[in-house]
């Protein structure tokens, strides 16, 4: 199958079609990254981890660690064209050095896999909000009120069950059905949609007379309440919200138009990414100490403090049901990457139809999710090293495998494949080129190993 790919004179093309430009791209791009990951996620592990000091390290870790594993992803998938496995295999021949390579792309396929896992789940929360905003749940709502709905809800296995399929069946449909049409639109839409809520939100968190004390708490760091295990929280939140280390990004870069400034796009998809998440943090961080709640909360923290605004806010239950569709929209578009490495795989190696990897994967998928479904009611006091089957798997991916699949790409791009081919890839051999070529060779890769050698 692969064989029918055109290879004039090393400038291959893709033999699932490429993006129709440069911005359906980024778009693409961004909507894998912006997730819940930048709303949901976010702010509770900063929470959990004490707030200014996380975050900062958090920025530092994009900027100087995420910013070049990203480019080196998307220069990857460009260049081989192909699914993470094959082209990490092609490459690795290619560059002089293993077809072993290819086990990178298989740590993504499998990473991606584990991580729609349980992101299903919480999506499917996010479903079954957008039930509970239109239907005037929060109106006026408590405190205790917000903080019951949620636990009387999570606690039900059988409705956690329900949205879990049900969002994995809308991720399954329109992976059957190609790419391009759909997303690109729902994108162009959401993400700025999502941008002018949050600002709505922030003028509310401005008015709630606590908006200082929660800045300071983002943003002023007690470096004493920061452990390597913070640090590390704080690298797999970087890898997480971009969505790289895994493969995503490198399937996407496979499509891309030989003509994009790969450097240009990242910085785009980077600055959106993070700017979201920034904005998450100071709307939720203000409303949890305006309503007494504790910014350690867990995976609970934005559904207990957002609800909590809106039920108080004028026309609340259309800004609340709105919000949440956004986020769900959010979410799915973030699905739809992280299946990509998978999906493209089974398609390219097996010959499967799109329709068929599809189902076959959201199976797969929908299954061991069931796992985190259990999580939070049946399954709650069943805990093992970091947490029950939920807090592991999420653990095990954010924190082990996807900074581990972004240290060996760095390595890869700065180190197996020669400066002609990255330059190729980068169009330029300027400051700029220099600047990624340090950061992939050294210091990103030295900085993920201490990071990873001394948390574990
Ligand atoms: N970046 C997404 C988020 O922040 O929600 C999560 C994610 C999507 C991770 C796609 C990895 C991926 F391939």
């Amino acid at each position: 199958m692969l064989s029918n790919q055109a290879n004039n004179g090393g400038k291959r093309t893709s033999l699932h079609g490429h993006w129709s430009s440069r911005m359906a791209f980024i778009l693409a791009v961004t909507g894998s990254a912006v997730g819940l990951g930048n709303i949901w996620k976010f702010p509770y592990i900063a929470g959990q981890n004490g707030g200014g000091a996380f975050v900062l390290v958090y920025l530092i870790c994009v900027v100087l660690i995420g910013m070049p594993v990203m480019m080196s992803e998307i220069l990857i998938g460009r260049r081989g064209r192909r699914n993470p496995v094959a082209t990490m295999a092609l490459l690795g021949k290619e560059e002089g050095s293993s077809q072993h390579w290819k086990w990178v792309g298989g740590i993504g396929v499998l990473a991606g896999i584990l991580i729609l896992s349980y992101y299903s789940v919480i999506a499917g929360w996010v479903l079954a909000y957008v039930v509970k905003s239109a239907s005037g749940t929060f109106s006026g709502a408590s405190s205790e009120v917000v903080s019951s709905v949620f636990a009387e809800f999570t606690g039900s296995w059988q409705a956690v069950a329900l949205t879990h399929t049900i969002f994995m069946g809308l991720t399954v449909l329109v992976v059957a059905r190609g790419v391009e049409r759909g997303l690109e639109q729902a994108v162009r839409f959401m993400v700025p949609a999502l941008l002018i809520l949050m600002l709505t939100l922030l003028g509310y968190a401005i008015s709630s007379g606590y908006f200082m004390q929660g800045v300071e708490f983002m943003f002023t760091p007690s470096w004493d309440k920061l452990g390597w295990d913070s640090v590390l929280a704080a690298l797999g939140q970087a890898f997480f919200t971009l969505s790289i280390g895994m493969g995503a990004v490198m399937a996407y870069g496979a499509y891309l138009p030989e003509d994009t400034s790969i450097t240009g796009a990242s910085a785009a998809v980077v600055a959106a990414d993070t700017g979201i998440a920034m904005l998450a943090g100071l709307v939720i961080f203000p409303l949890v100490f305006a309503n007494g709640l504790s910014p350690a909360d867990g995976p609970g923290l934005v559904f207990q403090t957002l609800p909590l605004a809106f039920g108080k806010m004028a026309g609340g239950v259309v800004f609340s049901t709105v919000f949440f569709v956004l986020l769900s929209f959010a979410a799915w578009t973030s699905a739809l990457g992280l299946v990509e490495p998978a999906v493209a795989w089974l398609v390219e190696a097996f010959g499967k139809t799109r329709a068929q990897a599809a189902v076959i994967v959201g199976g797969l998928i929908w299954l061991i999710g069931l796992g985190s479904v259990l999580s939070f009611n049946v399954l709650a006091d069943v805990t093992f090293l970091a947490g029950t089957i939920f807090d592991n798997i999420d653990y095990l991916t954010s924190n082990i495998m996807l900074p581990l699949g972004g240290l060996l790409i760095t390595i890869f791009a700065g180190w197996v494949m020669c400066r002609n081919s990255t330059a190729d890839e980068l169009g330029s051999s300027g400051t700029l080129y220099k600047i990624w070529r340090l950061l992939a060779r050294v210091l990103a890769p030295i900085g993920i190993l201490l990071i990873l050698i001394n948390a574990i």
